[in-house]
């Protein structure tokens, strides 16, 4: 039987903050056409939060991680840790309290079951390798882990001193005389794979230097927190890092860099729907390529001490945009940037350069009304990245297009929160499924929709 709760009826005094966000929404009905008004507050970054959880495993004492979004990807790296023999206290406000001192191996069939179809199993090697000597990762080369490769995070591992041995059933790693420093280039600046080195590098034995790492504000947070921890980490202005091994690590208290990736989509959303929202812990500082891409398209915002606000400036404009690692226009902000792009006077390209099929989730938009042409082997001749990505896509959206209802699915993350948007700015009805993969990375989504005066019903 479906349940039937309207956004109004939600927000009633006596729902409490997450009312709906915490029932299984999986599928909604949307009528479209209003501007999103008003205030939202964003927490600390997802993928800031997941990675110093993990990091917690390499502290002798207590971690205190702080302004943790409510989210499945937390609630899968806790289950994780938890199987681990961590302890986890939260404290319901976005507290938590991770103790290491009880950490075990964990069965393969624990971690494959709390892993899901995370990643986020793989950052666990190099300290588990440092805590028990071994780790078992299930099922990384098959589907239920995505397409994503992961072979820079085994190259970096064997490069540290681990074996590693490819089962049918997954990964299993082992260093029984412990690990080493180690000189590594990465071949592409991968966020995770800088990760990846950083856990591991802190706790090995001797100075460990990286070469063509990311530089993302949450890997510098993450740095921070190592640093806290008793980790000696210094970098140069041209990707390299370096670590110093040191013996033993000791716990944090740190309180997580703001989601800017949620920030850009709440910004989105305003222009996208002729809107006005105040993104309550938006900073400037990190998202300056933002901030430029939204001017230029047509965008307007003030920033403020606890926040940024953002609107329309005037009729929306077509913009040039490719993705590329930080300081350049990131993979996540380009999903719901197209939705705004569909309502710009003009044709503009977003040609995505960090993934091979970020833009597939446009054929949605297309059923909505949307004019996007989207070529496979991308249509930029741009030198100056070197090296170049295989298969780069560009997306060509001509508008502006009215939207109008669709039944659509939920693809991925961003690709599902911007068919939320779109629909939210289409004229009628729209039937969105499988809503629950957005709430991997945005806290109290439909509450949020609901403040800003969305108009939905949870169905199914
Ligand atoms: C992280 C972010 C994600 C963001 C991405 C790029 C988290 C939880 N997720 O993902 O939101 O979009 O950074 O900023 O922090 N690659 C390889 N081999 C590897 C590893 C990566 O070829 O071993 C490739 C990937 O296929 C991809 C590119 O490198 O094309 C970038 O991936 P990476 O930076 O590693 O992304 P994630 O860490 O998975």
């Amino acid at each position: 039987m479906n349940t039937l709760l309207s956004a109004s009826a939600a927000s009633q005094p006596g729902h409490g903050s997450d009312s709906i966000s915490d029932r299984s929404g999986q599928v909604l009905a949307i009528r479209g056409g209003r501007p999103l008004t008003g205030r939202v507050e964003v927490k600390g970054a997802k993928n800031l939060a997941t990675k110093a959880m993990v990091a917690a495993l390499l502290g002798e004492t207590v971690s205190v991680l702080r302004d943790v979004p409510d989210i499945s990807d937390v609630k899968v790296v806790r289950s994780l840790l938890e199987v681990h023999g961590v302890t986890v206290d939260d404290d319901g406000e976005g507290v938590l309290r991770l103790d290491p001192s009880g950490a075990v191996s964990a069965h393969m069939e624990e971690i494959d079951a709390h892993a899901g179809a995370s990643r986020i199993p793989i950052l666990f090697c190099g300290p588990l390798l440092h805590l028990l000597r071994q780790a078992f990762i299930p099922d990384l080369g098959g589907c239920r882990i995505g397409d994503r490769p992961i072979d820079f995070h085994l190259s970096a591992l064997r490069a540290f001193g681990a074996t590693v041995d490819k089962l049918p059933s997954g990964i299993r790693l082992s260093a029984p005389q412990g690990l080493h420093g180690a000189d590594i280039t990465l071949p592409y600046p991968s966020v995770g794979a800088t990760e990846q080195v950083l856990l591991t590098a802190v706790r090995a034995k001797g100075t460990t230097e990286l070469r063509n790492a990311a530089i993302e504000p949450e890997i510098m947070d993450l740095i921070a927190v190592l640093q806290k921890m008793g980790a000696i980490i210094s970098y140069e202005p041209n990707r390299v890092i370096f670590i110093e091994g040191v013996d033993s690590l000791r716990g944090y208290d740190h309180r997580c860099i703001f989601d800017r990736n949620e920030a850009a989509s709440w910004a989105c959303a305003a222009l996208a729907t002729d809107g006005d929202i105040f993104v309550g812990g938006a900073k400037q500082q990190e998202m300056l390529t933002f901030l430029n891409v939204f001017r230029k398209a047509g965008g307007d915002f003030d920033i403020a001490e606890d926040g940024i606000r953002f609107r329309r400036g005037g009729d929306l404009k077509p913009v040039v945009v490719e993705t590329d690692v930080h300081p350049g226009f990131m993979t996540d902000w380009q999903q719901p940037l197209i939705v705004a792009l569909t309502q710009a006077h003009g044709t503009s390209t977003v040609h995505e350069t960090v993934y091979e099929n970020r833009l597939g989730f446009t054929r949605a938009l297309n059923q909505m009304g949307a004019d996007i042409v989207v070529h496979p082997e991308g249509i930029a001749s741009d030198e100056r990245r070197v090296p170049r990505r295989a298969l780069e896509q560009a997306a060509v959206i001509n508008g502006p297009t009215p939207l109008h209802g669709a039944d659509v699915v939920v693809p991925d993350l961003r690709g599902g929160y911007s068919y939320v948007i779109a629909a939210l700015a289409a004229e009628g009805e729209s039937t969105v499924r499988n809503v629950e993969i957005i709430r991997r990375g945005y806290e109290k989504f439909l509450d949020k929709l609901t403040a800003l005066g969305a108009d939905f019903d949870v169905i199914g």
